[in-house]
């Protein structure tokens, strides 16, 4: 990393997001949180704003929170608390959050930063349904091509999909919105199921975590221990995918993880495979590369980077 990255983090919270947030807040000297903007998703957006402060506030370390949309741009919700719990981020019970919500709204947070800011100086790091960036591009068209890069967590290809065969929960809620992400023509760096299954949680560092003796460890740890059950039961894995924090490793360490710049487009009409990310692994179209999609990712190497974060809140 040679220069401190200006993020926004735009997200649904979620445990895997609040561990993204937390990764990202303990690392001022690669990245600068310009603000978070919270969207529906896992729950409804008055829990994922209200999970963002909390865990904004458990880091100790205060930005701004916006909300942003309350819906999918032109679908009805569709939320996740089978994985996440009724509050989206079930866990040890934490203080309702004092930091106060922005009232501006989280599109035109977006829109705004993004015309304040040199060009090629934010980067986006989405880690839910992709709606607030889709409107800020749809609202406000200039703002697309000042972007330095979009990070997100999102799509399936050989993993397949986690909400329905063929998508993957991101993708699947909001279709419509991810297309004009995808086609937007700004650069792409995905994390899709693919690598997010290749680092799973271990026993050993939940305990880890717990053993930190902070609030942060205990938080991290109870987050891991109630998502966990979801997948191990399902998966039959020994551990559960911390899917979101990959985006803001991958802005900390981009060594740790490889992929292929490919096209990727997503399906937004099959009733079957809505929501799909049609990733051209093997470059057999013509069509325009329009990501990094990540495949492989140095599992230990993750989880040695969140141990050393988290231990600084
Ligand atoms: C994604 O969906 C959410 O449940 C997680 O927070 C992650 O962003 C994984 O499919
Ligand atoms: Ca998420």
């Amino acid at each position: 990393m040679t220069h401190r990255r200006k993020i926004i983090i735009d997200t649904d919270p979620g445990q895997d997001d609040a561990v993204a947030i937390l990764l990202a807040l303990a690392s001022p000297e690669e990245i600068e949180v310009l603000g978070i903007t919270a969207v529906a998703g896992n729950v409804p957006l008055a829990l994922t704003e209200r999970n963002a402060r909390i865990v904004v506030e458990l880091s100790g370390r205060p930005v701004p929170v916006f909300a942003g949309c309350d819906a999918p741009l032109r679908r009805k919700l569709v939320t996740a608390e089978h994985v996440h719990g009724k509050t989206g981020l079930d866990g040890i019970p934490l203080p309702e959050p004092t930091l106060p919500l922005q009232s501006q709204h989280g599109v035109d947070f977006i829109i705004e930063t993004l015309r304040r800011e040199p060009p090629g100086m934010v980067t986006l790091c989405p880690l839910g349904p992709l709606t607030n960036i889709a409107a800020a591009f749809q609202r406000a068209p200039d703002v697309a091509g000042r972007v330095a890069e979009i990070v997100l967590m999102g799509g399936a290809y050989f993993e397949v999909g986690n909400i329905t065969p063929a998508a993957e929960f991101n993708i699947y809620v909001d279709p419509e919105a991810a297309e004009i992400v995808f086609r937007s023509g700004v650069p792409l760096v995905v994390m899709p199921l693919d690598v997010t299954h290749k680092a799973l949680t271990s026993r050993d560092w939940v305990e880890e975590m717990r053993s930190l003796g902070t609030e942060v460890g205990r938080a991290v740890a109870s987050w891991t221990d109630f998502f966990e059950r979801f997948d191990t039961e399902k998966y039959g894995s020994a551990g559960a995918p911390l899917h979101d924090p990959t985006v803001i490793a991958y802005l900390l360490r981009p060594g740790l993880f490889s992929g292929r710049h490919i096209n990727v487009e997503i399906e937004t009409q099959s009733e079957l495979t809505l929501g799909m990310t049609v990733a051209d692994w093997w470059r057999v179209t013509d069509r325009p590369v329009n990501a990094l999609f990540v495949g492989g990712v140095d599992r230990d190497g993750f989880y040695a980077l969140l141990s050393e974060r988290l231990a600084r809140l």
